[in-house]
C-alpha cells in the first residue's frame, strides 16, 4: 500500500499534486511519502508485536536524512554499512545504540568510530574481521558487541546480483563452520558475544527460503546462545514488494485491487517465521531496506523529445540510469504513468508500445522496453513508481550530471530534503596540475 494516486486524473502524493511539485522543483525529481513510509515501517514492526525484536531499517535503500528521521521517529533501529551511513543516522537523529553495522570491508577507522559512537552490534563477515575489531576494541580499552553473520547457504530464489546466502556470495561465514569461529571468538578478550546474524537476499517475494533459513539456523542460534549468552538473532532483510504493477492507468485504488493479494506481506511473513523464532527466547533483529522504502517514493521525469523511427518509438526523458540504475542494472521493472491522465488513457488503442529511455549515450540507459503506454509528448511529465529504494542512493554524476532533488512530503505540505546539485559542485574538488597551466 502506498499513497500515490490519481485524484480527477491527476497524481498526488498524499494530499500535494506531484504535477506541482515538478513545475516548482524541476526535474528530475525523487518525491517520497512521509505516511508510507511511516506506515510500511508499523507494518512490519506490528507483525512482530508478539516477541522481542528491533525494525532496523537499512539505509543503503534511501539514506535521505528526512527518510531517516522518518524511520527514527517511529522508532526504528538502523542497518549500517559504513562509516558514512553510521554518521548520516547520527545527523538524522538516530540512536547509534539501535545500530547493526554490517558489511565485509570494514576499516579500522569505520570500527573504530562505531565503538566509540556506541553501535548495538557489528556484524562480522570473517575472522581476520574478529581480530581487527578485537585489536581496535583493545586499544580503545572497550568491549566490542558482536554478531557472526551465518551464510546459511539457501538460494533466495531473487535475482543473481542480491542473492547473498549461498557459499557463491562473498557474504557471511559458512553455517559448518560457524560454532568453530565462536569458539575462537569467545577467547578474544575484548569481544562481547552478542547474537548472531543472517541475510539471504534482496526481493524475496515468497516466505518459504526466509523459512527454509530460519529453520535451518535456528538451532544453531539456540545452541550457540545458550553457551555465549546471546541477546539477538538477527534474521536480516529482503521483504520483497511489488512493483508490476504498482498502480494501474485510471485506478486509483490499485491497492484494492486482487492482484495485490500476491504480495508477501508482513503477516504472511511472521504467521510463517514466528513460531520458528518465538522458542528462541532472544530478540529478533530484521533490517528491511525496499519494504519501507521502495513504495514510499517515486521518480518524476519530463520528456524532451518522441522520436519515432518506425520500428521503435522512443520516449525521451529527462532522468537517465544516473538517476536510477535499476532498470541498467537488474532489468528491473518500473510502473511509468503519465503525471496527468487523459480521458481514455487506459484503451489500448489510445496507447503506444514505447521505449523510455534516458539522455545518456548507452543503449542500456532505459526505463522500459516496447511498453504499452499512453501516448505522450514535449513537456509531459511521467514518474516512475515503486523508485523509493534503491533509487537515489545508487544515482551517480555520469555524463556530468548533477543528482536530482528530494522532496518528502507528508499530509499537504511538501519540503525540499536534498537541493538539487549544482554543476559547479561536480567539479568543485578537481584542478588542473600547475605543470599543465
Ligand atoms: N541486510 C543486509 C545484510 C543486506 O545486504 C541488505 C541489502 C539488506 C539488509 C536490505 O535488504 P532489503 O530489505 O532492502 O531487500 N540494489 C539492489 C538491492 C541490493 C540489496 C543489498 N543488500 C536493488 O536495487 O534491487
Amino acid at each position: 500500500m502506498h499513497d500515490f494516486g490519481f485524484k480527477r486524473g491527476r497524481l498526488y502524493c498524499e494530499n500535494v499534486s506531484v504535477a506541482s511539485l515538478a513545475r516548482k522543483h524541476g526535474s528530475p525529481l525523487y518525491v517520497y511519502s512521509h505516511a508510507t513510509l511511516t506506515r510500511n515501517f508499523e507494518q512490519l514492526d506490528d507483525a512482530l508485536s508478539p516477541i522481542k525484536h528491533l525494525v532496523c531499517y537499512s539505509p543503503k535503500a534511501n539514506s535521505n536524512l528526512g527518510v531517516l528521521r522518518t524511520l527514527a521517529n517511529a522508532g526504528s533501529g538502523f542497518d549500517i554499512v559504513s562509516g558514512g551511513e553510521l554518521q548520516r543516522v547520527i545527523a538524522a537523529g538516530g540512536d547509534p545504540k539501535k545500530c547493526i553495522f554490517a558489511g565485509v570491508g570494514k576499516t579500522e577507522e569505520e570500527i573504530e568510530l562505531a565503538l566509540k559512537k556506541g553501535i548495538y552490534s557489528f556484524n562480522v563477515e570473517s575472522e581476520p574481521e574478529l581480530v581487527r575489531i578485537n585489536k581496535v576494541a583493545r586499544r580503545l580499552k572497550k568491549k566490542a558487541p558482536i554478531a557472526v553473520r551465518v551464510n546459511p547457504n539457501v538460494d533466495a530464489k531473487t535475482h543473481a546480483k542480491i542473492t547473498t546466502g549461498t557459499y557463491d556470495n562473498k557474504f557471511g561465514i559458512a553455517f559448518e563452520e560457524i560454532e568453530g569461529v565462536y569458539e575462537r571468538a569467545a577467547k578474544l578478550k575484548h569481544l562481547h558475544l552478542r547474537g548472531i546474524q543472517m541475510h539471504i537476499g534482496s526481493q524475496l517475494t515468497e516466505v518459504a527460503p526466509f523459512e527454509k533459513a530460519v529453520r535451518k539456523v535456528a538451532p544453531l542460534a539456540k545452541r550457540l546462545a545458550e553457551k555465549h549468552g546471546f541477546e539477538f538473532f538477527s534474521i536480516g532483510g529482503g521483504v520483497g514488494i511489488v512493483y508490476e504493477p504498482a498502480l494501474e492507468s485510471g485506478d486509483a485504488n490499485w491497492w484494492r485491487s486482487p492482484k495485490r493479494k500476491k504480495l508477501l506481506t508482513p503477516a504472511k511473513y511472521a504467521a510463517k517465521l514466528l513460531p520458528l523464532l518465538q522458542p528462541l527466547g532472544l530478540r529478533i533483529l530484521i533490517e528491511p531496506g525496499r519494504f519501507i522504502a521502495g513504495n514510499a517514493g517515486i521518480l518524476i521525469t519530463r520528456v524532451e523529445y518522441v522520436k519515432r523511427t518506425g520500428v521503435k518509438n522512443f520516449v525521451i526523458v529527462d532522468a537517465a540510469m544516473n538517476d536510477l540504475a535499476r532498470p541498467a542494472l537488474y532489468d528491473s521493472y518500473h510502473e511509468i504513468v503519465p503525471l496527468t491522465q487523459k480521458a481514455g488513457d487506459h484503451l489500448k488503442r489510445n496507447q503506444i508500445s514505447s521505449d523510455v529511455v534516458g539522455p545518456i549515450c548507452e543503449s542500456g540507459d532505459y526505463f522500459c522496453k516496447k511498453r504499452m503506454l499512453p501516448k505522450v509528448g514535449e513537456g509531459d511529465y511521467l514518474a516512475l513508481l515503486s523508485a523509493g529504494a534503491y533509487g537515489f542512493v545508487m544515482a551517480s554524476n555520469y555524463n556530468t550530471r548533477a543528482l536530482a532533488a528530494e522532496v518528502l512530503v507528508k499530509g499537504n505540505r511538501a519540503e525540499v530534503v536534498r537541493k538539487r546539485q549544482s554543476l559547479k559542485q561536480l567539479w568543485a574538488g578537481e584542478s588542473v596540475p600547475k605543470w599543465l597551466q
